[in-house]
This record gives C-alpha cells, sequence and structure tokens, in this order.
C-alpha cells in the first residue's frame, strides 16, 4: 500500500517512520525544496495548487492524509472522488478557521472561552465590552505556534492589536486563567472504533510547545474522551484528532483542535503500546487500530530553534533523541527527546535534566 502525505515537515517524517516497518510506501507532495520527510519517501516537489502534481498524486496512492489543517479547500476537491483523503475535508474545514471551530463546539455543547467575531476595529471595540479583558485577538486563519495572536489588557490597546495581527477577519477570546493545558488524543477507524491516549499536559515558551507528560489515570480522562468523541462522531471522523482543552478548576474548556497526529502526542512512540502515528495510518487504511495503552511513563521535550548535542541526550537512560532533520532556525521545531521511565519521580527529573541542562 501506498499512502501520500501532503506536507513533508517532521509529521510526514513520524508518519512514514511508523508506517516502513508495516510494509507501507510514502509520497510527500510538499513546495519546501529540502522537506525533512524527503529520505523517507518519494517527494513530489510541487505547491499545493498543482492540479497536475495533485492528480498524478491521487493516482499512485491508495489513500490521502495530511500533516497540518492548512490544506487548501481547492486541493481536496482535486483529490476527493479520485482517491479517498481522510481525516475527512469537513474536519480541515472546521479546523481552519476559528470561527466556525468554535461555533462547532458551541453546537456541540463542548465548553470553550467566550468568544465573539471581529471583522473591524468597531466589532473589536464592541467585543471587549462583551467579554471583557484581558482577552486574546486571533486571526481566523492560519494561526499555528502561537502566531497571529495579540493579547489585550486594557481597552487602549484594541487599535494595536488590530494593527498587529494584520486587519484581518478574526475572533476576539477571554483570556483563561486555566491551571493547566491538557490535549486528548484520540482516534476513529472508517469502522466508528474509537480509541483513546491518556492525556496530555502541555507547557509552552513564548507560545511555542516546550514539554508534554503523559497523564495516565487522571480523573479528567473521561470528561476530554467524551468530549472529543462529540467531535469524532459530527464529523465522522478518520484518523487521528487532538483536542486541545484548558483546565479550570475541575472543568475543561476546549481551546482547539487538530485534524492530524499532535505534537503532543509525540511520546506516544515510546510511551505507548501503538504510537499516533502507526494508528492514525492504520485508521486511514481501515486497518484494525492497536493499543493505545500507556508504558511506562513518557514525556517530551521539545528542540526549538536548534539541536543539543546529540551525546547529550543519549547519555540520559531511558532516553529517546529524535532529530528530524531540519535546519536549525529561530523558533522552528528541529527534533524532541522522549523520556520513558518506569516511575514518575525518575521520569520528573530526567525532564527536569532534560529542559535545564540539555536543550
Ligand atoms: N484564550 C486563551 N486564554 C489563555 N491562554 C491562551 C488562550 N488562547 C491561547 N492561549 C495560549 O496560547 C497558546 C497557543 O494558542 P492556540 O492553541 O490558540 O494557537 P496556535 O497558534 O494554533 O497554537 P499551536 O500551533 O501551538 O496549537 C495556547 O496553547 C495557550 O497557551
Ligand atoms: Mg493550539
Amino acid at each position: 500500500m501506498r499512502v501520500g502525505i501532503l506536507g513533508g515537515g517532521q509529521l510526514a517524517r513520524m508518519l512514514a517512520l511508523a508506517g516502513r516497518p508495516l510494509g507501507l510506501d510514502f509520497e510527500f507532495l510538499c513546495p519546501a525544496p529540502d522537506a525533512c520527510a524527503a529520505p523517507l519517501g518519494h517527494h513530489r516537489h510541487a505547491g499545493f495548487h498543482d492540479e497536475d502534481a495533485l492528480r498524478a498524486l491521487a493516482a499512485s496512492v491508495d489513500v490521502v492524509t495530511y500533516e497540518f489543517e492548512n490544506v487548501p479547500a481547492e486541493t481536496v476537491a482535486v483529490l476527493e472522488g479520485r482517491v479517498p483523503v481522510y481525516p475527512p475535508p469537513p474536519a480541515l474545514a472546521h479546523a481552519q478557521d476559528r470561527l466556525r471551530e468554535k461555533t462547532l463546539f458551541r453546537e456541540l455543547d463542548i465548553p470553550t472561552p467566550a468568544f465573539a467575531p471581529v471583522d473591524d476595529l468597531a466589532q473589536l471595540r464592541a467585543a471587549i465590552e462583551d467579554i471583557g479583558l484581558p482577552a486574546v485577538l486571533k486571526t481566523r486563519t492560519e494561526g499555528y505556534d502561537g502566531k497571529g495572536q495579540f493579547v489585550l489588557r486594557e481597552a487602549g490597546q484594541a487599535e494595536a492589536a488590530w494593527a498587529a495581527i494584520g486587519e484581518v477577519p478574526a475572533i476576539l477570546e477571554a483570556f483563561v486563567d486555566y491551571s493547566r493545558e491538557l490535549s486528548i488524543l484520540a482516534v476513529r477507524g472508517r469502522d466508528g472504533e474509537i480509541r483513546h491516549y491518556p492525556l496530555s499536559e502541555n507547557t509552552h515558551e513564548r507560545g511555542i510547545l516546550r514539554l508534554s507528560v503523559a497523564r495516565p489515570g487522571e480523573a479528567l480522562q473521561s470528561r476530554a474522551e467524551e468530549l472529543v468523541r462529540r467531535l469524532l462522531e459530527r464529523l465522522d471522523y478518520v484518523g487521528v484528532i487532538a483536542l486541545e482543552l484548558f483546565q479550570v478548576g475541575d472543568a475543561l474548556l476546549a481551546n482547539e483542535f487538530a485534524p492530524r497526529v499532535h505534537n503532543s502526542g509525540h511520546w506516544t512512540i515510546e510511551g505507548a503500546e501503538i504510537s499516533q502515528f502507526e494508528n492514525h495510518l492504520r485508521a486511514v487504511l481501515g486497518w484494525p487500530l492497536g493499543s493505545t495503552d500507556p508504558v511506562g511513563f513518557a514525556a517530551m521535550v521539545n528542540f526549538i530553534g536548534h539541536l543539543p548535542p546529540a551525546e547529550a541526550v543519549l547519555a540520559l537512560p531511558h532516553t529517546h533523541l529524535h532529530d528530524y532533520g531540519k535546519t536549525p532556525r529561530e523558533g522552528r521545531k528541529v527534533g524532541h527527546a522522549t523520556v520513558r521511565y518506569p516511575d514518575a519521580a525518575t521520569r520528573d527529573r530526567a525532564v527536569s535534566i532534560l529542559r535545564e541542562r540539555i536543550a
């Protein structure tokens, strides 16, 4: 079987690393000449609007999936009908637009921070009145790693915020004073079977995910599973999904969902029976899903901007290095390490060493 992936970054690379032992071949359609997934399969070096390349991809693979949610609708339109595309395109349409996404949460009775659409400065001022401050102004489309966001602390910042995000359609969202950020990763097969990974607890630095710790056995697990189930069923979803959550007291508020494998699930490569990457492939191919049970106590630290020397990471026992083969650049995710220990206390010590002395 041959799997086509839109995008050729580290998520595509890790999908291929999971799929090769299963006998799968990969094609990556990606405009970047130095796509880091390329060594793992065939790199179709083309843009997402290149219809000839899309038709050729559809003709040569059994299924198409994607590693990022900003796949243009026209791209999907060329592929659909020629080859199965999973997760289903309506999931993409919702995840691409924060207003549609939050409206869907509301419809499904998934609690989410108060929000309002903002199309101009006057609407922003009205939304500030409605929602109160602090609040976050976010572009409706194309944000990632905290880009396209402005935190407003006083009403006098309205003009600056509107300019800072580029005066494009946006939403204003209440700023949540959360105790923790969590995510739930789930996978749904073509036959509708659903499995969940244990919650991840996530820490961001300067808007970019830095640390994810697997939290099996949390009291909030079943609530998170219930919330993500509503999304999976409404979207008739196939593949891995990640739902990002804020914890406030014992309540969970949905921040956003990603219709793809997710950075907060990288620990599943070593820390779960079957990783998010393998389960995503199994789902989109219509194969049986694998166990999402945790193995040991796992956590993942992202390497952002530069990779530490391999020897320093590998000197820690129970530590697994992932070098994405990307050119280092400020703010860019270039690799990660996963620690998987027999107990949580030694896991946490290893995480501190990684973050404070090595990363
Ligand atoms: N309403 C909010 N209240 C408090 N913090 C927030 C809020 N919205 C976002 N944040 C913080 O900013 C981070 C990034 O926001 P969000 O997930 O909406 O954007 P993103 O650019 O899609 O990020 P990513 O690509 O990392 O998922 C969140 O993980 C959280 O730490
Ligand atoms: Mg996010």
